[in-house]
């Protein structure tokens, strides 16, 4: 039977370029990254540093430890961070920023990631109150997953970071898909990333890497963040292996590529929406596509019957969320559009 995958990124495989350079690979090219002397990881680290705009980035393991590493090492236990209630970092995470970091999660609501950093005011703590924790970090995230991939405008950013001078905050941003809100917005990623102290991207979802993702900043934070990402078992040996990937990753081109993944989602939604079915589909941004469905269905049988039929996604909330990447095109695009059409077809008899 054929499967379409559309549950993540992070489900795409090295592309032939990857696995051409780890064929010419040899020890050369390796050392320990523990002893910051694998050459491959300090390229990788070095071309990234540069692709943000940052004095200094770190290899880690994934979009995870790596916010979780930004929080460590810009927070002290018992401060407080201001994060979307949408957020990956609240929702996903495991809690990390509690149990690792001691820290206290304040939510705020948005539009669809959207909102006025100066109505968050009432948020910040009081500096002069015994009684009250400090507020030292706000967070972003872009794309925004939940919402449906959105990409956010640089303004939200750089108000965003007027807020957080005026509060004294850290400003850091959850990047996972950085690169494609930044190709939806027609912009280098750096309108973006110069905004904020520290980001984290990753390497292993639309930029198809088997492993690995990115935080950049300062060379204080990274200093600082190499010490945690030890503490929490992310230092890794001959990781040259896997960084060899990521240089390649980080080309160019491979960056522009995102904007076939952002162009398959819209093209996915524009075509299940000329299908006269009782579903919504807001024109995604970039790679996220959400397909509204009726209340009355039952989220994980319909998740159950697309993928009897082979087209793999994941269900959130009453949405069927649907990832494009580097292993989809637009045959697959037109083939699922009609495999979905008529699974949900049948679910709403
Ligand atoms: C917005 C966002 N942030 C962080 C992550 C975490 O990345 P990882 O799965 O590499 O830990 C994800 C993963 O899907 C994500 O969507």
């Amino acid at each position: 039977m054929r499967i379409i995958d559309f549950r993540s990124d992070t489900v795409t495989k090295p592309s032939p370029e990857m696995w051409e350079v780890i064929k010419s690979m040899d020890n050369s090219k390796l050392g320990d990254d523990v002893e910051r002397d694998d050459p491959t990881v300090l390229e990788l680290e070095a071309k990234a540093a540069k692709v943000v705009g940052k004095d200094a980035a770190l290899f880690v393991t994934s979009g995870t430890q790596g916010n979780l590493i930004s929080l460590l090492a810009q927070t002290t236990p018992g401060e407080e961070i201001l994060v979307d209630e949408q957020s990956h970092i609240y929702k996903w995470e495991v809690g990390g920023a509690a149990r690792m970091g001691g820290l206290m999660v304040r939510t705020f609501p948005s539009n669809k990631g959207m909102f006025n950093p100066n109505n968050l005011q009432s948020l910040i703590r009081p500096h002069d109150d015994i009684h009250q924790p400090i507020t030292s970090m706000i967070c972003l995230e872009n794309s925004q997953n939940y919402y449906g991939g959105i990409a956010l405008p640089t303004s939200l950013f750089k108000e965003t970071r007027d807020f957080a001078d005026q509060n004294h905050l850290k400003l850091h941003v959850d990047g996972a898909r950085i690169f494609n809100a930044a190709i939806a917005r027609k912009i280098d990623v750096k309108e973006y990333t110069k905004f904020v102290d520290s980001v984290q991207f990753c390497l292993s979802k639309g930029l198809s890497c088997p492993i690995g993702s990115i935080i950049a900043g300062s060379h204080e934070f990274i200093d600082s963040a190499i010490k945690w990402r030890k503490m929490l078992g992310g230092g890794w040996r001959q990781a040259g292996i896997i960084a060899s990937m990521g240089v390649v990753a980080l080309e160019q081109k491979w960056i522009d590529r995102l904007s076939v993944d952002n162009q398959l989602a819209k093209n996915l939604g524009t075509i299940l929406s000329g299908m006269d079915l009782p579903i919504n589909i807001p024109e995604p941004d970039t790679n996220i596509l959400m397909v509204e469905v009726p209340t009355h269905l039952d989220m994980p049988k319909l998740e159950h019957s697309l993928e009897s039929a082979g087209i793999r996604t994941h269900a959130m909330g009453q949405r069927i969320r649907i990832v494009t990447h580097s292993g989809i095109n637009q045959d697959d695009i037109e083939y699922s559009a009609q495999i979905i059409s008529d699974v949900i077809r049948k679910s709403v008899l």
